[in-house]
């Protein structure tokens, strides 16, 4: 079975590569541009005949378009939440639109989407219409009807915040990544809108779980299905390690992840606060 990963060596696609590298019969091929991804977040990868590297920006990628592959993973895109850069969307864009190309005759496309395209909502349901207030929502958001479009055997993730290991601190989105940053380095954690904007996280290896469950083609959110105010995970971290700032934010966004725990998937008892927990002992331990 050929599998074709783009953005293969960034977070989420990683942990993605690490747990289906080792299955037999793969022919593995993995594009990306480093922009934001690293090669040692695939560097355990045994590169063997069925396992190839393709690095560069997949949308002007010359040495691909004849190849057409059994199941595409689309975790590629410019993730900053907050950028008002066209180019940002065109690349988030023109991928999904470039690789649909790539797909076989009845293939599977999973494409990692995300919580942005609802917009500022709780309990957010996959039947509810995108409403996003940001260039970044839009990309996703277009993407999804481009697959919809175009694609019979689609799976959409709609993925709360993310966090887990290998996760950029030093970036402007990750917030957990951030405080752990912070923590390690011994900088000060600016917190937004007084630590009460409320997100639905989601440990990384959740999402891989979520995306190999069995299931029919569709939308899926991937959260807890709780809302964490970031001061209700910073608190109890800083109240042992750290003193923090404040700046202004407002939103609440939750998902209702009920059409994925009907399959049997629910998330693990990884919470931001027990994976901060953890890493700051092994920072300490190292
Ligand atoms: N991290 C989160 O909390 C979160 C939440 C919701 C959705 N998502 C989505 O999940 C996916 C993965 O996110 P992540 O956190 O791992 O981000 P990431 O930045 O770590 O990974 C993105 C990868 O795509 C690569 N890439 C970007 N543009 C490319 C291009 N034109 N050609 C080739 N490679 C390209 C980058 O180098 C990187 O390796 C993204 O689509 C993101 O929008 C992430």
């Amino acid at each position: 079975m050929k599998i074709l990963v783009i953005g293969g060596a960034g977070f989420i696609g990683s942990h993605f590569i690490e747990s289906v590298s080792s299955k037999n019969n793969i022919e593995l091929v993995i594009v990306d541009d480093f922009s934001t991804g690293n090669i040692e977040n695939i560097s355990s990868l045994p590169l063997t005949q069925e396992v190839r590297i393709v690095t560069g920006d997949f949308t002007e990628l010359a040495n691909l378009p004849e190849e057409h592959y059994d199941k595409i993973y689309n975790f590629a895109a410019k993730i900053d939440a907050r950028s008002e850069l066209i180019s940002d969307y065109m690349n988030n864009v023109c991928i999904t639109a470039k690789s649909i190309g790539n797909l076989k005759h009845n293939g599977e496309y999973h494409f990692m989407s995300s919580c942005a395209v609802y917009g500022c909502i709780e309990n957010a349901k996959e039947t509810d219409s995108p409403a996003t207030n940001t260039l970044y929502g839009l990309s996703k958001s277009h993407s999804e009807d481009l697959i919809n479009e175009c694609v019979e055997n689609k799976f959409i993730y709609r993925l709360g915040n993310v966090y887990g290991e290998r996760q950029d601190g030093t970036r402007e989105s990750g917030v957990i990544s951030i405080i752990l940053n912070c923590i390690k380095n011994n900088i000060s954690f600016k917190m937004y809108n007084e630590g009460n904007s409320t997100r639905d996280y989601i440990y990384v290896k959740d999402v891989i779980g979520a995306i190999l469950t069995d299931k029919e083609p569709g939308t899926y959110n991937v959260g807890t299905g709780f809302g964490l105010k970031t001061s209700e995970i910073v608190h109890p971290i800083l109240a042992e390690y750290e003193n923090g700032g404040f700046r202004k934010e407002t939103d609440k966004l939750t998902l209702n992840t009920s059409k994925l725990r009907n399959l049997g998937w629910k998330p693990s008892s990884m919470t931001p606060v027990s994976f901060l927990k953890n890493s700051i002992m092994d920072h300490k331990n190292v």
